[in-house]
């Protein structure tokens, strides 16, 4: 049978799974992790939230346990395209002690489909019902694909969202990318632009438009505008954007595959949501959505199934003083490789300056629970191997310290990420009182090890 003849039977099976997860009582548990950013600056009363686990029992969870049905204003998604390929990432470890490491491969997320289209279709569309509900009345939605699927899904959201509040199909056209002999180079995404209802927020932007001839036209009435490189008007922004790809020595690249553009966010934060707005990307990645969001002045909501994408996004986000809370899905007990062991010295003596107390932590060994769980070809565990007894440090992504752990909920007090020049291990902090103490290590394929000390 053709797809298109499937398409029906595609939206009955997803209406009926929409309707079994919001009947279900038990179908989104999460858990709140970890309250970051700065403590002075009251974490308990940020609403973002950085999420780890599938969208659609968190999406349930936002609804049954946030009341956030119609509450969000502005919904950005970049689904998987439906690329038939595995995605993985890149690790470039440097170390004194160890030589000659190769680059590291290692999974980050699937973009293949057993069934092929109609499992890609029937995963989006239930979804889509459930941000449908998310939104609010004037809100509206970015739906970020390619030639892959946005056909079909333009279907699914005429049929889920309706034909009347389809506004606009934006092309975001680049540069980067391969070409071929066989076919035009594919340099553009499309992104389809929805709105809840006909009350949708939007404010329209301006753009340069350059003269023909880049010359002046010297109109009446018209104001013209000069550059570098001639002569324009400002017009509202046109639905074909031309936007750099995240390059390489972008000082905001992750390093995460699929990494979009912040500026290619902006202008969709700028014309429908305004400063304190909720925005939401339940596919978020690297962070991309969340961290133009918190710049901008919005309130955010991430979440990514893949651990990978949790250690992206979360150094990201510390690292621009984002204040957030951290949720994790709730499992029965926690997985196996998540058990990672924490080695620090610590200790606490009175400050030889003043009449307070100086704790000192410092980092010494942190081992992941067992290679075989790691998210790489077994090829890499020697060298693995070799770091974790040489220099283990280099496993780490990034370290917290809580230095009055209440034995629930994680508050860093400082945090250490992982860059060009390695990771600090020596944390200092001058007080009254402290303990107990939560260390909190997460290593590059994204396990958690936990030190929990009495002091
Ligand atoms: C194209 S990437 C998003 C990239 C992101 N926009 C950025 O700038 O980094 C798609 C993401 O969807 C995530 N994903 C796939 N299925 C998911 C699900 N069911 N729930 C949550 N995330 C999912 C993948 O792990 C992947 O990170």
């Amino acid at each position: 049978m053709s797809l298109i003849m499937k398409l029906p039977g595609i939206m009955d099976e997803s209406r009926k799974s929409y309707e079994g997860i919001m009947a279900a009582e038990d179908s989104g548990r999460y858990i709140l992790k970890e309250l970051a950013g700065k403590s002075s600056e009251t974490p308990e009363r940020s609403s973002n939230i950085l999420a780890r686990g599938d969208n659609l029992s968190f999406m349930k969870f936002l609804m049954s346990d946030k009341g956030l049905d119609g509450k969000i204003k502005l919904i950005y998604i970049d689904p998987p395209f439906f690329t038939k390929t595995q995605y993985g990432s890149e690790i470039k470890l440097r170390s004194d002690k160890v030589q000659t490491i190769p680059v590291i491969k290692q999974k980050a997320y699937s973009d293949t489909w057993e069934q092929g289209m109609e499992d890609y279709l029937k995963m989006l569309a239930v979804r889509l019902m459930l941000m449908k509900d998310l939104l609010a009345d004037d809100g509206s939605i970015f739906v970020h694909l390619d030639w892959h699927a946005v056909h079909y899904v333009k279907i699914l959201m005429d049929e889920i969202f309706g034909e009347k509040n389809f506004i606009n199909e934006i092309i975001w056209h680049y540069k980067s990318g391969g070409v071929s002999k066989r076919h035009f180079a594919r340099k553009h995404d499309t992104l389809l632009f929805y709105s809840k209802t006909d009350k949708y927020y939007f404010v329209p932007r301006q753009e340069k438009s350059y003269n023909r001839g880049y010359k002046p036209y010297r109109f009446k009435g018209v104001r013209e505008y000069r550059d570098e490189l001639g002569w324009y008007t400002m017009v509202n922004r046109k639905d074909v954007w031309q936007l750099d790809m995240v390059g390489r020595t972008s000082a905001e690249r992750t390093g995460y595959v699929t990494q979009k553009p912040e500026t290619l966010i902006e202008r969709i934060l700028e014309s429908c949501s305004e400063d304190g707005d909720l925005c939401a990307d339940f596919f978020g990645g690297s962070g991309t959505m969340a961290a133009a969001a918190d710049r901008m002045g919005r309130r955010w909501i991430s979440c990514d199934i893949g651990k990978l994408a949790a250690i992206s996004s979360h150094k990201r986000l510390i690292g621009a003083g984002a204040v957030y809370s951290l949720y994790d899905e709730a499992c029965e007990k926690p997985a196996e490789e998540e058990k990672g062991s924490v080695e620090a010295d610590i200790s606490l003596k009175p400050d030889p300056i003043s009449d307070k107390l100086l704790l000192k932590i410092e980092l010494t060994g942190y081992r992941p629970h067992s290679l075989d769980l790691l998210p790489i070809d077994e090829k890499y565990f020697p060298v693995i191997k070799r770091i974790m007894a040489k220099d283990p440090l280099q496993l780490v992504a990034y370290w917290s310290v809580d230095c009055h752990f209440d034995g629930n909920i994680n508050r860093p007090d400082a945090y250490f990420c992982k860059d060009s020049d390695g990771i600090k291990a020596l944390y200092e902090s001058i007080g009254s009182s402290f303990g107990p103490v939560l260390i909190k290590v997460v290593d590059i394929f994204g396990n958690v090890g936990i030190l929990n000390a009495e002091i």
